[in-house]
C-alpha cells in the first residue's frame, strides 16, 4: 500500500487505525508496534515517505471521553484529529461538541463527509460543519467506488469548492486503483490547482491544527 501511494506521488501518508468502541480498539501498544513493523518495512524499501501515526475516531463512547480527559488521539501528535460518524444519522448534539472542541483549540477533521446521507439535502449542515471541521472527501468515492450517491456528494463537494482535501482512505492495495481515479477526476474536472489544494496545500495546513479556510 505504502508503495502504491508512494508511486501515485504521495509523500506523507498518515496512517489512521480506526478506533471504535465495542469492535476495533487496539491497545495503544499495539498501535505503536504495528507502526514501527511498517517504518521498518518502508526503511528497508527505502521508500522516503513520512508516516505520520493519527486514528480514525467514531464518534462514540470512547471519543466523548478522550474528550472529556483531552486525551484525543490526533495526527502527528497535534490539536487536530481524524473523526467519522455513523452513515445514516448525524450524532445529537454534534455542533455543540464541535464548538467546545474549537474553543480549545482542537481542530476536528472530518472523513468522507460524503458519506453522511443526513447531509446530502441539506447544504446549511455542510456548510456550518465545514465552518468548523475539514471536510475529507474519499478519492474512492470520487472515483465512483463506492456507490452513486457517494460519488455524486463527494463530486458536488469538490466542485462547489466546500471540500477542503481528499485522502484514499486505503484499507488495502485493492482500493489503490480508485485512488489513482479519484486524483485524475479532480485534475480533469477542476483542473491541477485544485489538484494542489486538496492534495497538498490544505493537507499540510490540517496536519498542523490549522482550518484551511483559517
Ligand atoms: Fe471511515
Amino acid at each position: 500500500m505504502v508503495t502504491g501511494l508512494f508511486n501515485l506521488g504521495f509523500s506523507t501518508i498518515c496512517a489512521t487505525p480506526h478506533q471504535k468502541t465495542g469492535q476495533y480498539l487496539p491497545s495503544l501498544e499495539a498501535i505503536n508496534n504495528a507502526h514501527k513493523a511498517t517504518m521498518d518495512a518502508v526503511q528497508a524499501h527505502e521508500l522516503p515517505v513520512r508516516i505520520p501515526l493519527g486514528a480514525e475516531n467514531m464518534w462514540d463512547s470512547t471519543l466523548y471521553q478522550r474528550i472529556e480527559d483531552d486525551e484525543i488521539p490526533g495526527y502527528d501528535g497535534n490539536r487536530v484529529f481524524l473523526m467519522e460518524f455513523i452513515p445514516n444519522q448525524l450524532p445529537v448534539g454534534l455542533f455543540q461538541r464541535i464548538f467546545d472542541l474549537r474553543c480549545r483549540g482542537i481542530l476536528p477533521v472530518l472523513a468522507h463527509p460524503e458519506r453522511y446521507s443526513p447531509l446530502w439535502m441539506a447544504p446549511d449542515l455542510v456548510e456550518k460543519l465545514a465552518g468548523d471541521c475539514a471536510m475529507v472527501v474519499d478519492l474512492g468515492a470520487l472515483s465512483g467506488h463506492h456507490g452513486r450517491k457517494q460519488a455524486k456528494y463527494a463530486r458536488k463537494m469538490v466542485l462547489s469548492g466546500i471540500a477542503h482535501a481528499a485522502a484514499s482512505d486505503l484499507h488495502s492495495p485493492t482500493d489503490l486503483k480508485g485512488v489513482s481515479k479519484g486524483i485524475e477526476w479532480i485534475r480533469k474536472k477542476v483542473g491541477l490547482d485544485a489538484v494542489e489544494r486538496l492534495l497538498c496545500t490544505n493537507p499540510a495546513k490540517i496536519l498542523e491544527g490549522r482550518h484551511p479556510d483559517g
